[in-house]
């Protein structure tokens, strides 16, 4: 993932409109670049530094940047839900994720998560990543591919993590996906002490049952559970106001330290 110099080929990048409007959109040498209706040279992007105007076949323009995880993370092709870049910051702070760390995630969908724990972990550390559909995999892959660039810590195992998670003595695991509490026990084991298991689920029930199946387990402490809000302002000129419009709910984020041996 670059994130200095001139734009290069096989980078992604995002064009802003003047309503601030964003598309994402990957430089690849020689070809053209579509937006609503009007074409754009890639050759004319390479080489330019980030922040260059330029104007499409229909004389709109547009400023050309990379994009930031927060840009990037809602702009993925996707077909399952990601996680959004309001829960992805905290998550990672309160899942404590560390450069050098060796996380184990599940499951993948179309990649935001595990690209924002590439970048976080490092060259150094690793990242393991579950996801028990092919074609999920295979659209994670690409879009880990061309979004974040080649990832030599990170292995993509195609499986259900409740039946096949191998690792051991990992610092870290998220769990993304339906039923957590499946992997309870499973995850346990993989995490060193003082390892932190970390869940993100939409809904109060599954919330619950996940927090029953740790506690029943009885090998983690420090359980907690949070949502986060954020809601963006709108300010021009005397109109300083909340905007009209937020995502009011995602998902709930839960963490959890493992013990030496549960009790
Ligand atoms: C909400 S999506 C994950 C989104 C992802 N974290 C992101 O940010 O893009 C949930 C994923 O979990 C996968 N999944 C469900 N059960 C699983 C299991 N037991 N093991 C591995 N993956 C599973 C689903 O196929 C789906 O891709």
């Amino acid at each position: 993932m670059n994130t200095r110099g001139v734009l290069r080929e096989g980078e992604a990048v995002i064009f802003f409109d003047r309503k601030e409007r964003e598309y994402l959109r990957r430089l690849e040498a020689g070809k053209t670049i579509s937006i609503r209706g009007g074409k754009i040279s890639t050759d004319s992007v390479l080489g330019s530094e980030e922040g260059v105007y330029v104007r499409s076949s229909l004389n709109e323009g547009f400023f050309v940047f990379r994009p930031s995880l927060a840009r990037l993370v809602p702009n993925l092709p996707r077909q399952a839900q990601v996680i959004y870049p309001k829960d992805i910051g905290p998550l990672l702070l309160w899942a404590d994720i560390f450069p050098g760390a060796t996380v184990v995630e599940a499951g993948v969908g179309a990649g935001a998560l595990t690209i924002a724990l590439l970048r976080t972990v490092g060259q150094e550390g690793r990242v393991v990543s579950y996801e028990i559909r092919e074609d999920f995999c295979r659209m994670a892959r690409q879009n880990v591919a061309h979004f974040y660039g080649p990832a030599p810590q990170w292995t993509l195992k195609s499986g259900d993590i409740a039946a096949s998670l191998e690792e051991r003595e990992v610092d870290r695991i998220v769990l993304d996906l339906p039923e957590p509490w499946q992997a309870t026990r499973q995850a346990w084991e993989a995490l060193r002490p003082g390892g932190i298991l970390a869940g993100y689920v939409p809904t109060t029930p599954q919330l619950k049952t996940l927090i029953d199946s740790l506690r029943e387990h009885g090998g983690f402490i420090g359980v907690e559970s949070f949502e986060c809000l954020m809601r963006f302002w709108h300010v021009k000129g005397l109109s300083v106001r909340p905007q009209h419009r937020m995502v009011a709910h995602t998902g709930f984020i839960t963490v959890a330290k493992r013990i030496l041996a549960p009790t």
